[in-house]
């Protein structure tokens, strides 16, 4: 391993009452690629905004190449060479791609400002990540992989000594994540120390070098990748033992609860036809850009439908709007939170009590303080979510147990059907196993339960049925006992293999 790049010592950090960071050190070395691990909330992304100059720390030291930095800003930790993606995406949605990325620091021609030299280095980036996308194209009109490899093509850009990658490949599917590390590797062999905080434990075997541990604010433990396993990781980031990463129950299968038929709503929802029942859960896999998330917002009445027939109970039901929706005992936890799940700028106790007036307002129109309370400590209890109080922003909650309100607030109502759409995201192995819970909560309450998730071993430990979706189609139903990765990726990538597009490198997945 090269020389030291970045020293971090003694470093803590409050947030009114909140003791984020407590006498946390950290060791980067060049050309290493060094795993930041921890549960939601141990202050991992506190640390690595403390080194890029988001936020002043209160004690502590930091040095980087050597040289000490009393203050670090977000402009002189650049030009030290750091450089950030941050969990929570901060780009511009209604600036182009190129915009986003030369934000700051524009190249200028004469006159005007140089467009077409922003743009060309811009495509050459976003060539280098192999993601089709223009320079041109709005960021908000992206998905969100789409718009993480942005943010990737951006610190390669700005030629960064030291990367933290905050959760890079929570939205990025398995072929992306290969780019992602193709790229991790070659940065490193340049020399370059990176700092890769991830939920996705698997995908650590394919590029760590380090691992360094957080619990609570402090630090427990560093040391060489392979001088930890699975199990000793883990313990060090929740501090016991978890016995089961992906507890399955076992429930009788109930009568039909839920029916779509052919249902077609935009280029992405072609003829989706399915059904659930009770007291099973069904998974939804498939390469990003399938159309899992558009069939389940066409569903919720996000989007409009073109055609199809939706039926609750044998009955056929109207959906034109989430109002229809959530009427009928339908709900849609969202994939993307930050736009669809959650209002950061109100309170935790407002963003669950929102989708729950109709059942905490009363006749009189008048707030029931008590119900409200009631449903916001059952949300807060049961899904472990980490905060002082209920009545903090939810924008001070760290990325996971942001998550972890958006799934809440969807809990706590009586529902029928209950659609998730990537519900662990960001979520740390403890939370993990306790959304899992929730849903099986669910399912032996006789709740028709489907969830979006592009984290293969978890849609084969937890789903009971497979539907795999390609191109906007159901191309396979699988027997979530009986059926492997493999088989999973074969359906998944059907039409691309038809047309003899696809690398043999999806066809081996194994971390996500
Ligand atoms: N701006 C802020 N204001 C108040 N509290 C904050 C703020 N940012 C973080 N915190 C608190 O600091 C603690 C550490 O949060 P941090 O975001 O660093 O966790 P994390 O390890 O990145 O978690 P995750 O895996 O969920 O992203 C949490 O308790 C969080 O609520
Ligand atoms: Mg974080």
């Amino acid at each position: 391993m090269g020389n030291v790049i970045v020293e971090m010592e003694h470093i803590s950090k409050a947030f009114s009452g909140v003791q984020a960071l407590d006498d946390v050190r950290l060791e980067l070395h060049e050309g290493e690629v060094m795993a930041l691990l921890g549960e939601n909330g141990a202050g991992k992304s506190t640390l690595v905004k403390i080194l890029s100059g988001v936020y002043t720390r209160d004690a502590g030291t930091v040095r980087i190449f050597g040289k000490e930095y009393g203050n670090l800003t977000p402009n002189s930790a650049r030009e030290a060479g750091v450089a950030i993606i941050h969990q929570e995406l901060n780009m511009c949605r209604d600036l182009t791609v190129c915009e986003n990325m030369f934000l700051g620091r524009e190249i200028k021609g004469r006159i005007a400002l140089n467009n077409a030299k922003m743009e060309e280095e811009a495509q050459h980036y976003l060539d280098e990540l192999g993601v089709d996308i223009s320079p041109r194209q709005v960021v908000g009109t992206l998905p969100v992989s789409k718009q993480q490899m942005i943010e990737i093509a951006k610190a390669l850009s700005i030629h960064a000594k030291i990367l933290i990658m905050d959760e890079p490949t929570s939205a990025l599917t398995s072929k992306e994540i290969e780019e992602l590390f193709r790229i991790v590797r070659r940065l490193k062999e340049s020399g370059c120390g990176i700092i890769y905080i991830s939920h996705r434990l698997e995908e650590l075997e394919h590029i760590a070098d380090s691992v360094t541990i957080m619990r609570d604010g402090k630090f427990i433990t560093t040391g060489a990748y392979k001088d930890f396993t699975m199990d000793t990781i883990i313990e060090h980031m929740v501090g016991r033992e978890i016995k089961e990463r992906f507890p399955r129950v076992e429930c009788e299968l109930g009568e039909k609860v839920f029916e779509v038929k052919n249902l077609n709503a935009g280029r992405l929802v072609r003829d989706i036809n399915f059904s659930l029942y009770k007291g099973e859960i069904v998974g939804f896999a498939g390469l990003m850009g399938a159309g899992r998330t558009e069939t389940t917002r066409a569903i919720f009445g996000v989007d409009p439908k073109s055609s199809g027939e939706i039926l609750l109970e044998g009955k056929p039901i109207r959906i034109n709007s989430p109002l229809d929706a959530i009427r009928a005992g339908i709900v849609l936890a969202p994939e993307d939170r930050k736009k669809d799940g959650l209002c950061t700028k109100l309170t935790i106790r407002q963003n669950i009590a929102l989708p729950n007036l109709d059942t905490i307002g009363g006749k009189s129109g008048v707030l029931n303080r008590a119900r409200e309370d009631e449903l916001c400590e059952r949300a807060v209890k049961e899904l472990s979510i980490k905060t002082p109080s209920v009545e903090r922003d939810a924008a001070t909650l760290s990325g996971g147990n942001q998550q972890k309100v958006v799934v809440g607030k969807w809990l706590v109502r009586d529902s029928k059907v209950v659609m998730f759409d990537e519900p662990t995201r960001g979520i740390d192995v403890g939370a993990k196993v306790e959304i899992y819970h929730l849903m099986n909560e669910l399912k032996k309450n006789g709740i028709a339960v489907m969830f979006v998730s592009s984290e293969l071993p978890e849609v084969l430990g937890i789903a009971d049925r497979i539907i795999v979706m390609c191109d906007g189609r159901i191309t396979g139903e699988l027997d979530a006992r009986k059926t492997t990765q493999n088989e999973i990726m074969r359906y998944a990538t059907m039409f691309e293999n038809k047309l003899g597009k696809a690398g043999s490198s999806t066809e081996v997945n194994d971390h996500g």
